[in-house]
């Protein structure tokens, strides 16, 4: 069976954890797809962030990883993209509501609050927790089909 590809992405702030957080995801089997950053050299999330939630929303990738200082900008950036929802999780618990909950598609890690033994723990969890559906599912469909102003 072909390996996931799963992309990953950070900034400066969220270069070193991606590093091991890719390291990580490729020992579990999963075909990584680093789209950067590549250096510790200063540098902006949102260009970071969009690419990676293109490919979700184009349905490319099931799934991604982003990581910033505190995990919000990369999230915001993130969730401007149809069909993405992209979840901040700083323990593992969260993570795995995000998924059984909320459907997360992107983990988002704030690599500034987070050690390396946690941000693999909240991966692990977030990749290996399933959606709960049922009464999650209509909710989470609501998030795309918020009333416009007006309407
Ligand atoms: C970079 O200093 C920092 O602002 C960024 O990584 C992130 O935390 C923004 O949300």
């Amino acid at each position: 069976m072909a390996k996931e590809r799963i992309p990953i992405a950070s900034d400066h702030a969220g270069y070193e954890l991606k590093q091991h957080v890719a390291a990580a995801l490729t020992k579990l089997g999963y075909d990584v797809e680093d789209i950067g950053t590549h250096s510790p050299a200063s540098t902006d999330y949102a260009d970071y962030a969009h690419p990676l939630a293109e490919k979700v929303e184009r349905g490319e990738v099931a799934r991604g990883v982003l990581l910033c200082g505190t995990g919000l900008g990369m999230s915001y950036a993130a969730n401007r993209h149809a069909g993405v929802r992209a979840a901040v999780a700083w323990t593992p618990e969260i993570a795995a509501l995000a998924r059984k909950h909320n459907d997360a598609n992107v983990l988002v890690l704030p690599a500034r609050f987070v050690s390396e033994e946690d941000g693999v723990a909240i991966l692990k969890s977030w990749l290996e927790t399933e959606f709960e559906g049922g009464r999650h599912e209509a909710r989470v469909k609501k998030i795309e089909t918020a009333p416009k102003e007006g309407a």
